[in-house]
């Protein structure tokens, strides 16, 4: 079989090491991959958001399955176009892809439906916003409607800050278009959780619980990332919980879509907050985490792309989605600067011995050397049977990889080991 998958980050190379492992599986192209994944996959110069270039691409090479992982490529209709051509793929449709396409969205249908998220308003009129904000309770949230690259959401501490939050998005139009609406919303507290979850429309099988480390620096300080390490599964997450969440959340959503006529095929991704009064959603994502895949897909011994294609089919109901008990432990190598400005090019050295545990996230090949080309350059991930174990585990890999200006952070699975021992 002859695979495609759209995108070229560490979740996609840790999407291509799992699909390969599939006997039937005798070519991987990814569009545009990156050159640390050269190894697993026949990278092809070609954008993710270029889908007419993709589609052509998947037709003239006859390809058997497309994996679209990414947001953009989901919300602009890739798996629309590609399923024109009759190539079945993975992930939803752009009706359903809006589920994380629309911020706005994404809180009405979760209002209509009854499923638990935090109070919020929208607004179109910026002055409107503004008055809203003498008077709303703060801390509060502000978040642009459209995506925009994970950096939409403003905590503000104070109403001068949300207030500029608000002008940054609606006047100055820091997002583009994403901010012609925004959503002000209740600040909620207590941990939070990522549940990536395989959906047919009909069955949702959640994956392995896991937690997302965001911010740039130790201890949770600095700047919003796309995620700097994760572990797996998030003590967080107990048995009470994911029934909690299953029945309150999880079928609930898949019902939802499917009474808009938006029926939701894929990965549909839950960002959970455990407040004192119950799980609520933060958001939605029509996709795969990053980098909480790097340490769900290793923890599965399933076979993933009969999985995924039971997604397709309609069959999830009937295939076995079964997670190892081990734990996993990702830390994101980056490059000194991200998420703000970074240099690229440096060198890096990966041991051979090593690389199966190595998700490449932002590498080129120059000859045979590989160097860095982006800020998010690599995850490094190992399983143990105990996290502490996973987390030891994973820092030694990081020990073993070099690379010019490299940083990561400490302190990946430290609260999550706090929280176990409870
Ligand atoms: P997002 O970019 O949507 O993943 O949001 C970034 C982060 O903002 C989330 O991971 C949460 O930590 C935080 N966040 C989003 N919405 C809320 C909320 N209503 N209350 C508290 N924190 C939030
Ligand atoms: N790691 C968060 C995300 O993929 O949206």
């Amino acid at each position: 079989m002859k695979i495609l998958v759209v995108g070229g980050g560490g979740r996609e190379h840790a999407i291509i090491k799992k699909i390969k492992e599939n006997k039937e599986v005798t070519e991987i192209f990814a569009l545009p991959g990156n050159g640390g994944m050269a190894k697993d996959a026949t990278c092809v110069n070609i954008g993710a958001t270029d889908i007419p270039a993709i589609v052509d691409f998947a037709v003239k090479e006859n390809v058997d399955y497309a994996v679209v992982a990414p947001d953009d490529p989901l919300v602009l209709g890739c798996v629309d176009e590609l399923n024109k051509k009759g190539i079945p793929c993975f992930g939803p449709e752009a009706k359903a892809a809006i589920i994380e396409g629309s911020k706005v969205f994404s809180k009405d249908l979760m209002k209509k439906y009854g499923i638990p998220t935090a109070t919020y308003e929208v607004f179109s009129d910026m002055e409107k916003a503004l008055e809203y904000l003498d008077t709303a309770p703060i801390p509060t949230v502000i978040k642009a409607d459209g995506l925009a690259l994970g950096k939409g959401v403003i905590i503000a501490e104070t109403r001068e800050d949300a207030k500029q939050a608000v002008v940054e998005m609606m006047q100055e139009k820091k997002f583009g278009k994403s901010g012609d609406n925004i959503v002000i919303e209740e600040f909620l507290t207590g941990p939070e959780v990522s549940v990536l979850s395989f959906t047919d429309g009909k069955t949702v099988k959640p994956m392995i619980s896991s937690m997302d480390h965001k911010r740039a620096g130790d201890n949770d300080t600095g700047l919003n990332t796309g995620g700097m390490g994760t572990i797996a599964p998030n003590p967080y997450y107990t048995e009470a919980v994911a029934k909690e969440c299953m029945e309150k959340i999880f079928l609930p959503t898949i019902d939802a879509m499917n009474k808009e006529g938006r029926t939701f095929k894929g990965c549909l991704y839950f960002g959970l907050m455990i407040t004192p009064n119950g799980p609520k959603v933060i958001e939605y994502n029509c996709r795969f985490g990053d980098p909480e895949t790097q340490v769900v897909l290793p923890l599965l011994e399933s076979d993933l792309l009969t999985i995924m294609q039971a997604t397709t089919n309609g069959t999830l109901a009937e295939t076995e989605v079964k997670f190892s008990d081990k734990n996993a432990c990702c830390v994101v190598m980056a490059s000194k600067g991200y998420p703000v400005s970074y240099e690229k090019g440096f060198e890096m050295t990966i041991p051979e011995e090593i690389s199966n545990k190595v998700y490449v996230a932002g590498a080129k090949l120059d000859g045979d050397k590989l160097l860095t080309n982006g800020g998010r350059v690599l995850g490094a991930t190992d399983i143990d049977d105990t996290l502490e174990g996973a987390i030891a585990k994973a820092y030694k890999l990081v020990e073993n990889i070099s690379f010019d200006n490299a940083f990561y952070r400490h302190d990946i699975g430290a609260k999550a080991l706090k929280a176990g021992r409870k």
